[in-house]
C-alpha cells in the first residue's frame, strides 16, 4: 500500500524572506513554509525578539505550516528553544536536526503534543529513527546528497518504503530542492511535501509551447 497519509501533495516555499512568501502565497499554492538559520541569515534580522517577530510575521502570510529550526545542540537547550518556538504562533512547527540529542527531544517534543520537523536528512536509517521519535515531518535533503554524486531522489523512494511499510504518519518533506524537475520527480515517488526556492515553484508554470500557443492565440482573436 502506498501513502497512508490522507494528504495531497504539500508545496512549502523554503525561505524567510517575506516578499517571496507573500508572492507565493498570492500564486494560491502554498501550503507552508521552511526556514533554516541561514536562510533566517540572509534576511539580516538583529536580536532574538526581531527574530521571533520574523517567524509570527511569516505565519501571518500564510495559513499552513512554518518550520523555525532550533540552534541548541544539546537535549535541555533543544527542549528550550522548541518550547518557547512552538509558543510563538499554533502554526510554528519546531525544526530539530537529527543528531542524538534532536532525536530524544523529538520524542520529547511528540509526547508534549509539539509538531517537529527532522532536518538534515540524508539516510533512510535516520529517516527512520525520525518517524519512530515521531517527527511529525522528516526533512531529506535531496539537493545537497546530488551534490555529492548520491541519488537524492533514491532516498525519497526509500523512506517512502519503509514508512508505507509500516504506517508511519511522518510526513516527507522533500528539502534541498533545486530545480523543477526535483519537484515533479519527487510528486511521482510520493513525498507528502516538497519545499522549494521560489524559482523552482514558478519554473513549474513554464512551457515554450505555452508561450507561443498564446501568442498565437491572441494574434488570432485580433483578426
Ligand atoms: C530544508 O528545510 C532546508 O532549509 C533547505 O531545503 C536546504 O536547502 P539547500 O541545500 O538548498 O540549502
Amino acid at each position: 500500500m502506498r501513502n497512508l497519509n490522507p494528504i495531497v501533495m504539500k508545496f512549502f516555499i523554503d525561505t524567510a524572506n517575506l516578499a517571496q512568501i507573500k508572492e507565493a502565497q498570492d500564486l494560491g499554492v502554498l501550503d507552508g513554509v521552511t526556514t533554516n538559520p541561514s536562510l533566517m541569515a540572509k534576511e539580516v534580522i538583529k536580536g532574538q525578539e526581531n527574530i521571533l517577530k520574523h517567524y509570527v510575521d511569516i505565519c501571518k502570510i500564510v495559513s499552513g505550516d512554518v518550520s523555525a529550526e532550533v540552534i541548541s545542540t544539546d537535549f535541555d537547550g533543544i527542549v528550550k528553544e522548541g518550547e518557547a518556538l512552538a509558543k510563538l504562533h499554533k502554526q510554528i512547527v519546531v525544526k530539530v536536526p537529527m543528531i542524538k540529542e534532536g532525536v530524544k527531544a523529538i520524542n520529547y517534543f511528540t509526547g508534549k503534543g509539539i509538531r517537529t520537523n527532522c532536518t538534515l536528512v540524508f539516510s533512510a536509517g535516520q529517516a527512520l529513527l525520525a518517524a519512530k521519535a515521531g517527527a511529525t515531518y522528516v526533512s531529506p535533503f535531496i539537493g545537497r546528497l546530488d551534490d555529492v554524486s548520491t541519488d537524492g531522489l533514491r532516498l525519497i523512494e526509500d523512506i517512502r518504503t519503509i514508512y508505507d511499510n509500516y504506517g508511519f504518519k511522518t510526513q516527507i518533506l522533500a528539502a534541498s530542492v533545486r530545480h523543477p524537475m526535483h519537484i515533479i520527480n519527487c510528486a511521482m515517488l510520493g513525498a507528502d511535501v516538497a519545499t522549494c526556492p521560489l524559482s523552482a515553484i514558478t519554473a513549474l508554470l513554464k512551457h515554450p509551447l505555452t508561450d507561443s500557443g498564446l501568442a498565437q492565440f491572441l494574434a488570432d482573436a485580433k483578426k
